[in-house]
């Protein structure tokens, strides 16, 4: 498989096929969107909390940003990276947000970056499709703004914030911007937005009219245990699993974390009872002379 482009994206747009993109904030992820054939791999800061445990995602740092960043492009090998710019990372001045995209793409090996914002960001946009650093802004449900918001909400269903929803994503492309994700929004605005505009659309609970999809690789995987597989763990296994809400938007289209628990589950009851490891199987011999001199 050849390595995803900007050009073989826009195709994709052109040809009406879907565009695929997944979260990974590691190795093993990155390989599973490489060898599955995602055109599109997210380093998100969704990772501060996916896979670093935080309370939300402006606690990650740049810094943490680019150590991850280099795991999954050493895995990522054919998907087009786009790595999110953290909190912090881009608001003090565009220079700063050049310094730091220029980080990501230089010691993180990503192929482009995503930041949250609306007009806002319109001067950094610019300035990072001048030096030829793709740009993909991000809009409606921006979680980096989840404390002024006061929680995680659908944007964009009044007219007046669907227009400037929409005016805003006319002045992105305008300055550059290669792409849009829109999250959290409703489906008939994602595809007027998409209809209007030339540049890629991917959506998270933004519907199916967009250019393409992306979910978070726990929840396309179903790492996290729902309330009520917590609760029948709770029950059948004495086990405490610290369960987590699915938005409306998700779909599980698997269960490894039910997986995950069972094969750790046998693990230790096999380690207990004595059934592993097995002579013979899974340990190694020593020739009987050798055992003879050295007893
Ligand atoms: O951080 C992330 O994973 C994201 C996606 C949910 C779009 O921004
Ligand atoms: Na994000």
């Amino acid at each position: 498989r050849k390595k995803v482009t900007l050009a073989s994206l826009r195709k994709l747009r052109s040809e009406q096929t879907p565009i695929t993109m997944m979260t990974a904030y590691d190795y093993p992820t990155a390989l599973l969107t490489h060898s599955s054939g995602i055109d599109m791999t997210l380093v998100g800061d969704s990772l501060s909390q996916v896979a670093l445990g935080h309370y939300n995602t402006n606690q990650i740092t740049l810094d943490e940003m680019i150590h991850h960043c280099k795991a999954v492009a050493r895995g990522a090998k054919t998907p087009f990276i786009i790595s999110d710019m953290p909190f912090g990372s881009f608001e003090a001045s565009v220079q700063h947000g050049v310094e730091s995209a220029v980080r990501l793409v230089k010691e993180g090996y990503v192929d482009g970056v995503k930041i949250e914002g609306g007009r806002e960001i319109i001067p950094l946009v610019k300035r990072l499709t001048e030096v030829g650093i793709p740009v993909m802004p991000h809009l409606g449900l921006q979680p980096q703004r989840a404390t002024s918001l006061s929680g995680y909400m659908v944007q964009a269903r009044s007219s007046g914030a669907a227009k400037e929803l929409y005016e805003t994503a006319v002045a992105l492309q305008q300055a550059g911007a290669f792409a849009l994700l829109l999250e959290a929004i409703p489906h008939k605005v994602a595809s007027y937005i998409t209809d209007k505009l030339d540049l890629l659309t991917i959506g998270i609970g933004a519907g199916p009219g967009t250019s393409g999809q992306v979910l978070v690789a726990s929840d396309v995987l179903g790492v996290f245990p729902t309330e009520e597989e917590a609760e029948v763990a709770a029950t059948e296994h004495g086990q405490q699993l610290q369960a987590v809400k699915v938005a409306k938007f998700v779909r599980r289209f698997g269960n490894v974390g039910s997986e995950s628990r069972r094969a750790v589950r046998e693990y230790i009851e096999a380690v207990r009872s004595g059934g592993f490891p097995e002579i013979g199987k899974e340990t190694y011999m020593i020739a009987k002379e050798e055992w003879d001199e050295f007893e």
